[in-house]
Protein backbone atom coordinates (compact mmCIF):
# COMPACT_ATOMS: atom_id res chain seq x y z
CA UNK A 1 0.00 0.00 0.00
CA UNK A 2 1.33 3.58 -0.63
CA UNK A 3 0.31 5.73 2.00
CA UNK A 4 2.22 9.05 1.80
CA UNK A 5 3.00 11.61 -1.11
CA UNK A 6 5.83 13.96 -0.55
CA UNK A 7 5.22 17.33 -2.24
CA UNK A 8 9.23 19.15 -3.00
CA UNK A 9 8.04 22.20 -2.67
CA UNK A 10 11.33 24.58 -1.41
CA UNK A 11 11.87 25.96 -4.66
CA UNK A 12 12.52 29.37 -5.44
CA UNK A 13 10.03 29.60 -8.35
CA UNK A 14 12.47 31.78 -10.04
CA UNK A 15 10.71 31.84 -13.51
CA UNK A 16 7.40 33.48 -11.94
CA UNK A 17 9.19 36.51 -10.02
CA UNK A 18 7.98 39.09 -9.44
CA UNK A 19 4.80 36.79 -8.74
CA UNK A 20 6.73 34.34 -6.20
CA UNK A 21 8.90 37.04 -4.70
CA UNK A 22 6.56 36.69 -1.22
CA UNK A 23 4.63 33.76 -2.75
CA UNK A 24 5.84 29.66 -2.96
CA UNK A 25 5.25 29.22 -6.92
CA UNK A 26 3.12 26.34 -5.45
CA UNK A 27 0.50 28.98 -4.19
CA UNK A 28 -0.15 29.94 -8.23
CA UNK A 29 -3.29 29.54 -8.95
CA UNK A 30 -4.79 27.77 -11.98
CA UNK A 31 -8.59 29.60 -11.88
CA UNK A 32 -9.55 29.21 -8.39
CA UNK A 33 -7.34 27.04 -6.95
CA UNK A 34 -4.07 26.82 -6.14
CA UNK A 35 -0.89 24.19 -7.99
CA UNK A 36 -0.54 22.39 -4.80
CA UNK A 37 -4.37 21.72 -3.80
CA UNK A 38 -4.71 20.07 -7.42
CA UNK A 39 -1.76 17.50 -6.45
CA UNK A 40 -3.18 16.73 -3.45
CA UNK A 41 -6.53 16.14 -4.74
CA UNK A 42 -5.01 13.58 -7.13
CA UNK A 43 -3.03 12.20 -4.18
CA UNK A 44 -6.27 11.61 -2.39
CA UNK A 45 -8.19 9.89 -5.40
CA UNK A 46 -5.47 7.44 -5.43
CA UNK A 47 -6.30 6.80 -1.39
CA UNK A 48 -2.77 8.16 0.04
CA UNK A 49 -3.86 10.04 2.50
CA UNK A 50 -0.67 11.42 4.27
CA UNK A 51 0.73 14.34 2.72
CA UNK A 52 4.49 14.95 3.44
CA UNK A 53 5.69 18.22 2.22
CA UNK A 54 9.32 19.79 1.93
CA UNK A 55 9.19 23.35 2.19
CA UNK A 56 11.28 26.27 2.58
CA UNK A 57 11.87 29.67 3.98
CA UNK A 58 8.80 31.91 2.31
CA UNK A 59 6.75 28.94 2.27
CA UNK A 60 3.97 29.46 5.53
CA UNK A 61 1.37 30.43 3.03
CA UNK A 62 1.10 26.44 2.05
CA UNK A 63 0.52 25.18 5.64
CA UNK A 64 -1.81 28.08 5.96
CA UNK A 65 -3.47 26.62 3.24
CA UNK A 66 -3.95 23.38 4.55
CA UNK A 67 -5.28 25.09 7.83
CA UNK A 68 -8.52 26.49 9.42
CA UNK A 69 -8.96 30.01 9.28
CA UNK A 70 -11.21 31.10 11.71
CA UNK A 71 -11.67 34.30 11.01
CA UNK A 72 -12.28 33.57 7.61
CA UNK A 73 -14.70 30.70 8.53
CA UNK A 74 -16.29 32.90 11.22
CA UNK A 75 -16.91 35.80 8.59
CA UNK A 76 -18.55 33.86 6.05
CA UNK A 77 -20.18 31.24 8.18
CA UNK A 78 -23.53 31.24 6.84
CA UNK A 79 -23.58 33.20 3.59
CA UNK A 80 -23.26 31.80 0.29
CA UNK A 81 -19.18 32.23 -0.21
CA UNK A 82 -19.18 29.05 2.39
CA UNK A 83 -19.54 26.81 -0.93
CA UNK A 84 -16.06 28.29 -1.83
CA UNK A 85 -14.69 26.63 0.78
CA UNK A 86 -16.34 22.46 0.70
CA UNK A 87 -13.21 21.65 -1.51
CA UNK A 88 -10.78 22.17 0.98
CA UNK A 89 -12.40 21.90 3.76
CA UNK A 90 -13.29 18.17 2.27
CA UNK A 91 -9.45 17.94 1.76
CA UNK A 92 -8.51 18.79 5.17
CA UNK A 93 -11.00 15.83 6.53
CA UNK A 94 -9.52 13.74 4.93
CA UNK A 95 -5.83 13.90 4.65
CA UNK A 96 -2.78 14.46 7.25
CA UNK A 97 -0.25 17.17 6.82
CA UNK A 98 3.22 16.93 7.55
CA UNK A 99 6.20 19.42 7.02
CA UNK A 100 9.48 19.47 7.15
CA UNK A 101 12.16 22.54 5.77
CA UNK A 102 14.86 22.25 3.01
CA UNK A 103 17.81 24.04 4.62
CA UNK A 104 19.85 24.30 1.26
CA UNK A 105 18.62 24.05 -1.86
CA UNK A 106 20.60 21.03 -3.52
CA UNK A 107 18.62 19.75 -5.99
CA UNK A 108 15.48 17.35 -6.69
CA UNK A 109 17.32 14.61 -4.83
CA UNK A 110 18.31 16.77 -2.02
CA UNK A 111 14.78 17.66 -1.61
CA UNK A 112 13.54 14.56 -1.48
CA UNK A 113 16.04 13.03 0.89
CA UNK A 114 15.11 15.72 3.18
CA UNK A 115 12.02 14.33 3.61
CA UNK A 116 12.95 11.01 5.07
CA UNK A 117 12.05 11.61 8.64
CA UNK A 118 8.27 12.21 7.25
CA UNK A 119 8.55 8.90 5.07
CA UNK A 120 10.29 6.86 6.85
CA UNK A 121 10.61 3.09 5.66
CA UNK A 122 7.72 2.72 3.29
CA UNK A 123 7.37 3.05 -0.67
CA UNK A 124 5.77 6.28 -1.45
CA UNK A 125 4.54 8.46 -3.96
CA UNK A 126 6.11 12.04 -5.19
CA UNK A 127 4.32 14.93 -7.17
CA UNK A 128 6.24 17.88 -8.95
CA UNK A 129 3.32 20.46 -7.86
CA UNK A 130 3.66 22.58 -10.74
CA UNK A 131 3.66 19.58 -13.52
CA UNK A 132 -0.41 19.76 -13.19
CA UNK A 133 -1.51 16.29 -14.72
CA UNK A 134 -5.34 15.87 -15.22
CA UNK A 135 -6.90 12.91 -16.75
CA UNK A 136 -10.72 14.01 -15.82
CA UNK A 137 -13.76 11.33 -15.50
CA UNK A 138 -11.12 8.11 -15.56
CA UNK A 139 -8.25 7.54 -12.96
CA UNK A 140 -6.02 10.57 -12.33
CA UNK A 141 -1.98 9.91 -13.25
CA UNK A 142 -1.11 8.83 -9.49
CA UNK A 143 -4.15 6.32 -9.17
CA UNK A 144 -2.74 4.65 -12.23
CA UNK A 145 0.77 4.13 -10.57
CA UNK A 146 -0.58 3.21 -7.64
CA UNK A 147 -2.19 0.08 -9.27
CA UNK A 148 0.95 -0.43 -11.12
CA UNK A 149 2.99 0.01 -7.80
CA UNK A 150 0.74 -2.69 -6.49
CA UNK A 151 1.49 -5.49 -9.38
CA UNK A 152 5.19 -5.02 -9.58
CA UNK A 153 6.33 -3.42 -6.39
CA UNK A 154 9.34 -1.52 -7.91
CA UNK A 155 10.60 2.38 -8.44
CA UNK A 156 8.08 3.73 -10.79
CA UNK A 157 8.65 7.34 -12.90
CA UNK A 158 5.50 8.87 -15.00
CA UNK A 159 7.29 9.35 -18.50
CA UNK A 160 5.61 11.55 -21.60
CA UNK A 161 7.27 11.62 -25.55
CA UNK A 162 8.51 15.16 -26.18
CA UNK A 163 9.90 16.80 -29.28
CA UNK A 164 13.48 15.74 -29.22
CA UNK A 165 14.81 19.59 -28.91
CA UNK A 166 12.98 19.63 -25.82
CA UNK A 167 15.39 16.68 -23.97
CA UNK A 168 17.38 19.29 -22.52
CA UNK A 169 13.92 19.97 -19.50
CA UNK A 170 13.78 16.48 -18.54
CA UNK A 171 15.58 13.21 -17.46
CA UNK A 172 15.23 11.48 -20.44
CA UNK A 173 15.03 7.42 -19.96
CA UNK A 174 15.81 4.27 -21.84
CA UNK A 175 14.18 0.75 -22.00
CA UNK A 176 12.71 -2.13 -23.07
CA UNK A 177 8.61 -2.15 -23.13
CA UNK A 178 7.40 -5.12 -21.30
CA UNK A 179 3.57 -4.62 -21.53
CA UNK A 180 1.85 -1.45 -23.11
CA UNK A 181 3.19 1.48 -22.10
CA UNK A 182 5.41 0.04 -19.74
CA UNK A 183 9.39 0.12 -19.91
CA UNK A 184 12.12 -1.34 -17.81
CA UNK A 185 14.62 1.05 -17.36
CA UNK A 186 17.88 0.75 -19.08
CA UNK A 187 19.17 3.96 -19.14
CA UNK A 188 18.54 7.54 -17.34
CA UNK A 189 19.83 10.84 -18.05
CA UNK A 190 19.05 14.02 -16.47
CA UNK A 191 18.43 17.14 -19.06
CA UNK A 192 20.66 15.60 -21.65
CA UNK A 193 21.51 18.11 -24.98
CA UNK A 194 18.89 16.48 -28.13
CA UNK A 195 22.41 15.03 -29.55
CA UNK A 196 22.84 12.89 -26.09
CA UNK A 197 19.50 11.84 -25.18
CA UNK A 198 18.91 8.04 -25.42
CA UNK A 199 15.03 8.65 -26.45
CA UNK A 200 12.62 10.97 -26.29
CA UNK A 201 10.81 9.41 -23.60
CA UNK A 202 11.09 12.31 -21.11
CA UNK A 203 10.15 11.69 -17.24
CA UNK A 204 7.36 13.82 -15.66
CA UNK A 205 6.72 14.86 -12.15
CA UNK A 206 5.15 11.75 -10.73
CA UNK A 207 7.21 9.19 -8.58
CA UNK A 208 6.27 6.31 -6.94
CA UNK A 209 9.46 5.48 -4.70
CA UNK A 210 10.52 2.38 -2.84
CA UNK A 211 12.07 3.13 0.51
CA UNK A 212 15.94 1.62 -0.75
CA UNK A 213 16.15 5.21 -2.47
CA UNK A 214 17.07 7.03 0.21
CA UNK A 215 20.62 5.61 1.14
CA UNK A 216 21.30 5.30 -2.70
CA UNK A 217 20.16 8.90 -2.84
CA UNK A 218 22.90 9.66 -0.22
CA UNK A 219 25.23 7.83 -2.41
CA UNK A 220 25.05 9.92 -5.10
CA UNK A 221 27.13 12.73 -5.76
CA UNK A 222 25.77 16.03 -7.21
CA UNK A 223 25.04 15.94 -10.62
CA UNK A 224 23.55 18.09 -13.73
CA UNK A 225 24.07 21.98 -12.30
CA UNK A 226 25.83 20.79 -9.13
CA UNK A 227 22.53 19.34 -7.49
CA UNK A 228 21.59 15.95 -6.62
CA UNK A 229 19.25 14.21 -9.11
CA UNK A 230 17.12 12.04 -8.37
CA UNK A 231 17.49 10.64 -11.94
CA UNK A 232 21.06 9.76 -10.68
CA UNK A 233 19.92 7.82 -7.34
CA UNK A 234 16.80 5.84 -9.54
CA UNK A 235 19.52 5.50 -12.68
CA UNK A 236 21.84 3.49 -9.66
CA UNK A 237 18.55 1.68 -8.26
CA UNK A 238 17.63 0.76 -12.39
CA UNK A 239 21.24 -0.84 -12.10
CA UNK A 240 20.74 -2.28 -9.08
CA UNK A 241 17.07 -3.82 -9.42
CA UNK A 242 14.44 -2.70 -11.20
CA UNK A 243 12.62 0.74 -11.61
CA UNK A 244 9.57 1.04 -14.54
CA UNK A 245 8.65 3.73 -16.64
CA UNK A 246 5.45 4.23 -17.33
CA UNK A 247 3.53 6.42 -20.13
CA UNK A 248 0.47 7.60 -18.25
CA UNK A 249 -3.05 8.24 -19.72
CA UNK A 250 -4.08 11.74 -19.15
CA UNK A 251 -2.60 15.70 -19.90
CA UNK A 252 0.46 17.16 -18.22
CA UNK A 253 0.83 20.68 -18.14
CA UNK A 254 4.34 22.11 -17.48
CA UNK A 255 3.49 25.21 -14.78
CA UNK A 256 6.46 26.17 -14.07
CA UNK A 257 6.57 27.79 -17.66
CA UNK A 258 3.91 30.94 -18.60
CA UNK A 259 3.17 29.03 -21.68
CA UNK A 260 2.09 25.75 -19.76
CA UNK A 261 0.37 27.44 -17.29
CA UNK A 262 -1.29 29.89 -19.66
CA UNK A 263 -2.67 26.63 -21.30
CA UNK A 264 -3.61 24.58 -18.20
CA UNK A 265 -5.76 28.00 -16.75
CA UNK A 266 -7.38 27.86 -20.12
CA UNK A 267 -8.43 24.25 -19.77
CA UNK A 268 -9.40 24.04 -16.15
CA UNK A 269 -11.16 27.19 -17.13
CA UNK A 270 -13.25 25.61 -20.12
CA UNK A 271 -14.02 22.11 -18.49
CA UNK A 272 -14.49 22.98 -15.18
CA UNK A 273 -15.55 26.02 -14.45
CA UNK A 274 -17.15 27.30 -17.38
CA UNK A 275 -21.00 27.74 -17.06
C1 LIG B 1 12.77 17.69 -12.46
C2 LIG B 1 13.59 16.44 -12.66
C3 LIG B 1 13.54 15.98 -14.11
C4 LIG B 1 12.10 15.81 -14.55
C5 LIG B 1 11.30 17.11 -14.28
C6 LIG B 1 9.82 16.91 -14.54
O1 LIG B 1 13.40 18.76 -13.14
O2 LIG B 1 14.93 16.69 -12.25
O3 LIG B 1 14.22 14.75 -14.26
O4 LIG B 1 12.04 15.49 -15.92
O5 LIG B 1 11.44 17.52 -12.91
O6 LIG B 1 9.13 18.13 -14.43
P1 LIG B 1 13.00 20.31 -12.88
O7 LIG B 1 11.83 20.60 -13.77
O8 LIG B 1 12.66 20.43 -11.42
O9 LIG B 1 14.22 21.09 -13.26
Amino acid sequence: MIKKCLFPAAGYGTRFLPATKAMPKEMLPIVNKPLIQYGVEEALEAGIKDIAIVTGRNKRAIEDHFDISYELESQIQGTDKEQYLTGIRQIMQNATFSYTRQVEMKGLGHAILSGRPLIGDEPFAVVLADDLCLNPDEDGVLEQMVKLYNQFRCSIVAIQEVPRDQTSKYGVIDGQMIRDDIYRVNTMVEKPAPEDAPSNLAIIGRYILTPDIFDLIEQTEPGKGGEIQITDALMKQAQQGCVLAYKFKGRRFDCGMTEGYIEATNYCYENFHKK
